[in-house]
Protein backbone atom coordinates (compact mmCIF):
# COMPACT_ATOMS: atom_id res chain seq x y z
CA UNK A 1 0.00 0.00 0.00
CA UNK A 2 3.01 2.16 -0.39
CA UNK A 3 1.70 5.25 -2.26
CA UNK A 4 3.59 8.83 -3.37
CA UNK A 5 2.56 10.45 -0.16
CA UNK A 6 3.51 7.86 2.05
CA UNK A 7 6.94 7.82 -0.15
CA UNK A 8 7.11 11.89 0.34
CA UNK A 9 6.51 11.13 4.00
CA UNK A 10 9.04 8.29 4.35
CA UNK A 11 6.70 6.32 6.43
CA UNK A 12 5.50 2.49 5.67
CA UNK A 13 1.59 2.66 5.50
CA UNK A 14 -0.98 5.56 4.42
CA UNK A 15 -2.49 6.08 7.65
CA UNK A 16 -2.09 9.39 9.38
CA UNK A 17 -3.25 9.76 13.13
CA UNK A 18 -4.99 13.18 13.15
CA UNK A 19 -3.60 16.06 15.00
CA UNK A 20 -6.50 16.72 17.98
CA UNK A 21 -5.47 20.12 19.61
CA UNK A 22 -6.91 20.50 23.09
CA UNK A 23 -4.73 17.37 24.46
CA UNK A 24 -5.77 14.25 22.99
CA UNK A 25 -2.64 14.41 20.97
CA UNK A 26 0.39 14.04 23.47
CA UNK A 27 3.64 12.90 22.71
CA UNK A 28 3.59 9.16 23.84
CA UNK A 29 0.14 8.91 21.16
CA UNK A 30 2.43 10.77 18.48
CA UNK A 31 5.16 8.41 18.80
CA UNK A 32 3.61 5.59 19.02
CA UNK A 33 1.89 5.94 15.90
CA UNK A 34 5.10 6.92 13.96
CA UNK A 35 6.59 4.16 15.45
CA UNK A 36 4.72 1.54 14.48
CA UNK A 37 4.69 2.58 10.64
CA UNK A 38 2.28 5.24 10.33
CA UNK A 39 2.28 9.48 10.61
CA UNK A 40 1.77 10.83 14.35
CA UNK A 41 0.93 14.26 14.47
CA UNK A 42 0.25 17.08 17.12
CA UNK A 43 -2.42 19.10 17.04
CA UNK A 44 -0.98 22.43 18.28
CA UNK A 45 -3.34 24.78 17.57
CA UNK A 46 -3.57 26.11 21.22
CA UNK A 47 -0.21 25.67 22.86
CA UNK A 48 2.01 28.48 23.26
CA UNK A 49 5.33 28.68 20.61
CA UNK A 50 7.44 27.03 23.79
CA UNK A 51 4.98 24.54 24.58
CA UNK A 52 5.07 23.81 20.76
CA UNK A 53 8.98 23.37 21.07
CA UNK A 54 8.86 21.65 24.46
CA UNK A 55 6.37 18.95 22.80
CA UNK A 56 8.33 18.57 19.62
CA UNK A 57 11.65 17.27 22.08
CA UNK A 58 9.71 14.92 24.07
CA UNK A 59 8.18 13.61 20.53
CA UNK A 60 11.93 13.16 19.41
CA UNK A 61 12.84 11.62 22.29
CA UNK A 62 10.37 8.69 21.46
CA UNK A 63 10.71 8.39 18.40
CA UNK A 64 13.34 9.25 15.29
CA UNK A 65 10.49 8.34 12.78
CA UNK A 66 8.56 11.32 10.35
CA UNK A 67 5.70 13.34 13.16
CA UNK A 68 3.57 16.23 12.27
CA UNK A 69 2.56 19.12 13.87
CA UNK A 70 -0.45 21.21 12.87
CA UNK A 71 -1.78 24.84 13.27
CA UNK A 72 -4.81 26.82 12.79
CA UNK A 73 -4.29 29.20 10.73
CA UNK A 74 -5.78 32.93 12.24
CA UNK A 75 -8.37 34.62 11.06
CA UNK A 76 -10.45 38.15 11.60
CA UNK A 77 -13.03 38.24 14.11
CA UNK A 78 -14.81 41.52 15.15
CA UNK A 79 -17.71 40.68 17.67
CA UNK A 80 -19.21 43.73 19.40
CA UNK A 81 -18.95 44.20 22.90
CA UNK A 82 -22.52 43.72 23.28
CA UNK A 83 -23.06 40.30 21.82
CA UNK A 84 -20.13 38.93 24.04
CA UNK A 85 -21.78 40.82 27.26
CA UNK A 86 -24.88 38.95 26.73
CA UNK A 87 -23.25 35.53 26.30
CA UNK A 88 -21.76 35.91 29.46
CA UNK A 89 -24.55 36.68 31.09
CA UNK A 90 -26.00 33.63 29.52
CA UNK A 91 -23.05 31.58 30.15
CA UNK A 92 -22.92 32.58 34.14
CA UNK A 93 -26.39 30.20 34.76
CA UNK A 94 -23.79 27.40 33.35
CA UNK A 95 -20.94 29.08 35.82
CA UNK A 96 -23.29 29.34 38.87
CA UNK A 97 -24.20 25.54 38.68
CA UNK A 98 -20.78 24.79 38.32
CA UNK A 99 -19.95 26.63 40.86
CA UNK A 100 -17.34 28.75 39.40
CA UNK A 101 -16.74 32.23 39.10
CA UNK A 102 -18.68 34.40 36.90
CA UNK A 103 -17.75 36.67 33.38
CA UNK A 104 -15.29 35.35 31.53
CA UNK A 105 -12.60 37.78 29.71
CA UNK A 106 -11.25 37.54 26.41
CA UNK A 107 -8.60 40.25 27.16
CA UNK A 108 -6.41 36.85 26.99
CA UNK A 109 -6.64 36.56 23.16
CA UNK A 110 -3.55 37.08 21.80
CA UNK A 111 -2.62 35.59 18.26
CA UNK A 112 0.16 33.82 18.20
CA UNK A 113 0.79 32.43 14.84
CA UNK A 114 3.66 33.88 13.23
CA UNK A 115 6.00 32.77 16.24
CA UNK A 116 4.28 29.14 16.34
CA UNK A 117 5.53 28.76 12.60
CA UNK A 118 8.87 30.38 13.90
CA UNK A 119 9.29 27.25 16.20
CA UNK A 120 8.14 24.71 13.68
CA UNK A 121 11.12 25.94 11.32
CA UNK A 122 13.67 26.09 14.06
CA UNK A 123 12.93 22.77 15.16
CA UNK A 124 12.64 21.36 10.99
CA UNK A 125 9.61 19.22 12.12
CA UNK A 126 9.64 16.57 9.05
CA UNK A 127 6.15 18.09 8.19
CA UNK A 128 3.61 21.21 8.61
CA UNK A 129 0.06 20.89 8.26
CA UNK A 130 -2.79 23.26 8.88
CA UNK A 131 -6.52 24.15 9.01
CA UNK A 132 -9.02 27.03 8.94
CA UNK A 133 -7.64 29.03 5.95
CA UNK A 134 -4.03 29.21 4.37
CA UNK A 135 -0.77 30.91 5.68
CA UNK A 136 1.06 33.88 3.42
CA UNK A 137 2.94 32.51 0.68
CA UNK A 138 6.14 33.44 2.77
CA UNK A 139 5.56 30.96 5.44
CA UNK A 140 4.69 28.03 2.83
CA UNK A 141 7.66 28.82 0.64
CA UNK A 142 9.54 28.98 3.61
CA UNK A 143 8.40 25.66 5.23
CA UNK A 144 9.24 23.83 1.65
CA UNK A 145 12.50 25.76 1.43
CA UNK A 146 13.56 23.84 4.54
CA UNK A 147 12.01 20.87 3.56
CA UNK A 148 9.19 20.55 5.29
CA UNK A 149 6.19 18.56 3.92
CA UNK A 150 3.12 21.35 3.75
CA UNK A 151 -0.86 19.56 4.42
CA UNK A 152 -3.54 21.93 4.02
CA UNK A 153 -7.27 21.28 4.95
CA UNK A 154 -10.17 21.64 2.31
CA UNK A 155 -14.11 20.71 2.83
CA UNK A 156 -15.08 21.62 -0.54
CA UNK A 157 -13.39 20.90 -4.30
CA UNK A 158 -12.63 25.18 -4.58
CA UNK A 159 -10.62 25.05 -1.35
CA UNK A 160 -8.78 22.19 -2.70
CA UNK A 161 -8.18 24.09 -5.83
CA UNK A 162 -6.60 27.71 -3.72
CA UNK A 163 -5.05 24.85 -1.33
CA UNK A 164 -2.92 23.55 -4.45
CA UNK A 165 -2.27 26.96 -6.00
CA UNK A 166 -0.57 27.76 -2.82
CA UNK A 167 1.64 25.25 -3.11
CA UNK A 168 0.60 22.75 -0.76
CA UNK A 169 2.06 19.23 -1.02
CA UNK A 170 -0.47 17.50 -0.30
CA UNK A 171 -4.22 18.08 0.98
CA UNK A 172 -6.51 16.43 3.36
CA UNK A 173 -10.21 16.26 2.01
CA UNK A 174 -12.20 16.65 5.22
CA UNK A 175 -15.48 15.28 4.85
CA UNK A 176 -18.84 15.75 7.06
CA UNK A 177 -18.62 12.47 9.04
CA UNK A 178 -15.20 14.21 10.48
CA UNK A 179 -15.03 14.96 14.24
CA UNK A 180 -13.74 18.35 15.60
CA UNK A 181 -13.28 21.82 14.05
CA UNK A 182 -14.28 22.26 10.36
CA UNK A 183 -11.56 23.44 8.17
CA UNK A 184 -13.81 25.11 5.87
CA UNK A 185 -12.48 28.87 4.81
CA UNK A 186 -14.54 29.42 1.74
CA UNK A 187 -18.21 30.63 2.42
CA UNK A 188 -20.52 29.34 5.34
CA UNK A 189 -19.12 25.49 7.14
CA UNK A 190 -23.22 24.79 7.35
CA UNK A 191 -22.95 24.72 3.16
CA UNK A 192 -19.55 22.77 3.29
CA UNK A 193 -20.99 19.54 4.94
CA UNK A 194 -19.97 17.45 1.89
CA UNK A 195 -19.89 13.47 2.78
CA UNK A 196 -16.05 11.73 2.73
CA UNK A 197 -17.38 9.50 0.06
CA UNK A 198 -18.95 12.47 -1.85
CA UNK A 199 -15.68 15.26 -1.55
CA UNK A 200 -12.87 13.23 -1.79
CA UNK A 201 -13.54 11.69 -5.55
CA UNK A 202 -14.17 15.10 -6.84
CA UNK A 203 -11.51 16.77 -4.94
CA UNK A 204 -9.35 14.08 -6.29
CA UNK A 205 -10.67 14.59 -9.97
CA UNK A 206 -9.71 18.49 -9.64
CA UNK A 207 -5.88 18.28 -8.20
CA UNK A 208 -3.02 17.12 -8.91
CA UNK A 209 -0.99 16.71 -5.25
CA UNK A 210 -2.29 13.67 -3.11
CA UNK A 211 -5.47 13.81 -1.50
CA UNK A 212 -5.65 12.34 2.17
CA UNK A 213 -9.05 11.60 3.39
CA UNK A 214 -10.39 11.99 6.65
CA UNK A 215 -14.11 11.36 8.17
CA UNK A 216 -15.73 8.50 9.55
CA UNK A 217 -12.39 6.16 8.56
CA UNK A 218 -12.14 3.84 11.37
CA UNK A 219 -11.08 0.43 10.23
CA UNK A 220 -9.41 -1.43 6.95
CA UNK A 221 -12.34 -0.84 5.28
CA UNK A 222 -12.33 2.63 5.32
CA UNK A 223 -8.90 2.53 4.27
CA UNK A 224 -9.52 0.25 1.48
CA UNK A 225 -12.67 2.35 0.54
CA UNK A 226 -10.44 5.63 0.63
CA UNK A 227 -7.87 4.37 -1.41
CA UNK A 228 -9.94 2.90 -3.98
CA UNK A 229 -11.55 6.82 -4.16
CA UNK A 230 -8.45 8.15 -4.92
CA UNK A 231 -6.98 8.81 -1.82
CA UNK A 232 -2.69 8.61 -0.83
CA UNK A 233 -3.80 8.11 2.98
CA UNK A 234 -6.20 8.52 5.42
CA UNK A 235 -6.34 10.38 8.86
CA UNK A 236 -7.96 8.82 11.43
CA UNK A 237 -8.93 10.83 14.39
CA UNK A 238 -12.07 9.36 16.54
CA UNK A 239 -10.15 6.00 16.36
CA UNK A 240 -7.00 7.04 17.63
CA UNK A 241 -8.74 9.46 20.50
CA UNK A 242 -9.44 6.80 22.70
CA UNK A 243 -6.50 4.56 22.11
CA UNK A 244 -4.83 3.64 25.19
CA UNK A 245 -1.86 6.11 24.79
CA UNK A 246 -4.45 8.66 23.71
CA UNK A 247 -4.93 12.12 25.94
CA UNK A 248 -7.84 12.46 26.02
CA UNK A 249 -10.06 12.91 29.45
CA UNK A 250 -11.45 9.39 30.63
CA UNK A 251 -14.89 10.65 30.60
CA UNK A 252 -14.49 11.80 27.34
CA UNK A 253 -13.49 8.24 26.36
CA UNK A 254 -15.85 6.51 28.21
CA UNK A 255 -18.47 8.76 26.86
CA UNK A 256 -16.47 7.90 22.99
CA UNK A 257 -16.88 4.16 23.81
CA UNK A 258 -20.96 4.21 24.84
CA UNK A 259 -22.64 6.74 21.90
CA UNK A 260 -23.63 5.66 18.52
CA UNK A 261 -23.48 6.69 14.74
CA UNK A 262 -26.33 9.17 15.55
CA UNK A 263 -24.58 10.67 18.94
CA UNK A 264 -23.21 13.54 17.07
CA UNK A 265 -24.13 17.15 15.96
CA UNK A 266 -22.37 19.80 14.10
CA UNK A 267 -22.51 22.63 16.62
CA UNK A 268 -21.23 26.10 17.26
CA UNK A 269 -22.16 26.45 20.57
CA UNK A 270 -18.31 25.95 22.32
CA UNK A 271 -16.02 27.98 19.95
CA UNK A 272 -18.02 30.01 17.81
CA UNK A 273 -17.12 27.60 14.56
CA UNK A 274 -18.74 24.41 13.13
CA UNK A 275 -17.10 21.30 15.10
CA UNK A 276 -18.83 18.03 15.39
CA UNK A 277 -19.25 16.30 18.80
CA UNK A 278 -21.38 14.47 20.65
CA UNK A 279 -24.45 16.34 22.15
CA UNK A 280 -24.90 17.01 25.27
CA UNK A 281 -26.45 19.36 27.88
CA UNK A 282 -24.16 22.81 26.75
CA UNK A 283 -25.25 22.29 23.35
CA UNK A 284 -28.70 21.60 24.04
CA UNK A 285 -28.38 24.63 26.35
CA UNK A 286 -26.93 27.07 23.86
CA UNK A 287 -29.76 26.08 21.12
CA UNK A 288 -31.86 27.84 23.65
CA UNK A 289 -29.82 30.72 23.29
CA UNK A 290 -31.50 33.20 21.06
CA UNK A 291 -29.15 35.66 20.58
CA UNK A 292 -26.22 35.77 18.54
CA UNK A 293 -23.09 32.89 19.36
CA UNK A 294 -20.03 35.11 18.80
CA UNK A 295 -17.64 33.85 16.51
CA UNK A 296 -14.32 31.82 16.84
CA UNK A 297 -12.39 32.13 18.40
CA UNK A 298 -14.03 35.23 21.30
CA UNK A 299 -16.61 31.91 21.73
CA UNK A 300 -13.71 29.14 22.32
CA UNK A 301 -11.88 31.62 25.16
CA UNK A 302 -15.51 32.63 26.80
CA UNK A 303 -16.44 28.98 27.56
CA UNK A 304 -12.61 27.93 28.72
CA UNK A 305 -13.42 28.03 32.31
CA UNK A 306 -16.79 26.28 31.67
CA UNK A 307 -15.05 23.35 29.69
CA UNK A 308 -11.88 23.16 32.37
CA UNK A 309 -14.16 22.85 35.14
CA UNK A 310 -16.45 20.16 33.45
CA UNK A 311 -13.05 17.94 33.40
CA UNK A 312 -12.01 18.56 36.81
CA UNK A 313 -15.26 17.84 37.92
CA UNK A 314 -15.64 14.57 35.45
CA UNK A 315 -18.97 16.02 33.76
CA UNK A 316 -18.93 15.45 30.33
CA UNK A 317 -22.41 17.05 29.79
CA UNK A 318 -20.10 20.34 29.81
CA UNK A 319 -17.00 19.44 28.25
CA UNK A 320 -16.31 19.45 24.12
CA UNK A 321 -16.63 15.93 22.91
CA UNK A 322 -15.24 16.38 19.72
CA UNK A 323 -15.93 13.02 17.59
CA UNK A 324 -16.50 11.73 14.53
CA UNK A 325 -19.46 9.82 12.75
CA UNK A 326 -17.76 6.47 13.19
CA UNK A 327 -17.67 6.53 16.76
CA UNK A 328 -19.43 3.00 16.96
CA UNK A 329 -16.52 1.41 15.60
CA UNK A 330 -13.92 3.06 18.12
CA UNK A 331 -12.38 0.67 20.09
CA UNK A 332 -10.03 1.44 23.00
CA UNK A 333 -7.12 -0.35 21.85
CA UNK A 334 -2.74 0.52 21.57
CA UNK A 335 -2.16 2.98 18.56
CA UNK A 336 0.18 0.60 17.27
CA UNK A 337 -2.76 -2.04 17.38
CA UNK A 338 -4.95 0.02 15.58
CA UNK A 339 -2.34 0.83 12.59
CA UNK A 340 -1.77 -3.01 12.75
CA UNK A 341 -5.36 -4.24 12.38
CA UNK A 342 -6.37 -1.39 10.14
CA UNK A 343 -3.36 -2.75 7.82
CA UNK A 344 -4.19 -6.35 8.60
CA UNK A 345 -7.94 -5.82 7.75
CA UNK A 346 -6.97 -3.63 4.56
CA UNK A 347 -4.72 -6.49 3.38
CA UNK A 348 -7.45 -9.23 3.68
CA UNK A 349 -10.37 -7.49 2.00
CA UNK A 350 -8.12 -6.15 -0.73
CA UNK A 351 -7.25 -10.34 -1.62
CA UNK A 352 -10.74 -11.16 -0.77
CA UNK A 353 -12.17 -8.33 -3.28
CA UNK A 354 -9.18 -9.79 -5.85
CA UNK A 355 -10.67 -13.46 -4.97
CA UNK A 356 -14.04 -12.28 -6.19
CA UNK A 357 -13.06 -10.99 -9.19
CA UNK A 358 -11.51 -14.13 -10.60
CA UNK A 359 -14.98 -16.15 -9.56
C1 LIG B 1 -10.85 15.84 19.23
C2 LIG B 1 -10.51 16.31 17.85
C3 LIG B 1 -9.68 17.40 17.70
C4 LIG B 1 -9.30 17.81 16.41
N1 LIG B 1 -8.40 18.84 16.28
C5 LIG B 1 -7.91 19.14 15.05
C6 LIG B 1 -6.83 20.05 14.91
O1 LIG B 1 -6.30 20.59 15.89
N2 LIG B 1 -6.39 20.31 13.66
C7 LIG B 1 -6.93 19.71 12.54
O2 LIG B 1 -6.47 19.97 11.44
N3 LIG B 1 -7.94 18.85 12.65
C8 LIG B 1 -8.43 18.53 13.88
N4 LIG B 1 -9.44 17.60 13.99
C9 LIG B 1 -10.02 17.02 12.78
C10 LIG B 1 -9.19 15.84 12.27
O3 LIG B 1 -8.03 16.32 11.65
C11 LIG B 1 -9.93 14.98 11.25
O4 LIG B 1 -10.45 15.76 10.22
C12 LIG B 1 -11.04 14.13 11.84
O5 LIG B 1 -10.69 13.61 13.09
C13 LIG B 1 -11.37 13.00 10.91
O6 LIG B 1 -12.58 12.42 11.26
P1 LIG B 1 -12.74 11.19 12.28
O7 LIG B 1 -12.69 11.80 13.62
O8 LIG B 1 -14.07 10.63 11.92
O9 LIG B 1 -11.59 10.24 12.04
C14 LIG B 1 -9.83 17.16 15.26
C15 LIG B 1 -10.69 16.07 15.43
C16 LIG B 1 -11.03 15.63 16.70
C17 LIG B 1 -11.92 14.42 16.83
Amino acid sequence: METTLTQKLNIQYPIIQAPMAGGPTIPELIAAVSNAGGLGSLGAGYLTPEQIRDTIREIRKRTDRPFGVNLFVPEQTEVSEDIIEKMNNYLNETRTELGISLNSSTSELKETFNEQVQVLLEENVPVFSFTFGIPSQNIIEEMKQCGIVVIGTATTVEEGIQLEAAGVDAIVAQGSEAGGHRGTFVGEARDALIGTMALLPQLVDHVAVPVIAAGGIMDGRGLVASLALGASAVQMGTAFLVSLESGAHAAYKEKILTSNEDSTVVTYAYSGKAARGIRNDFINKMRLYSGTIPAYPIQNTLTRDIRQAAAKANNPEYMSLWTGQGVRLAKELTASDIVKQTMEQAAALIERLNKNKDN
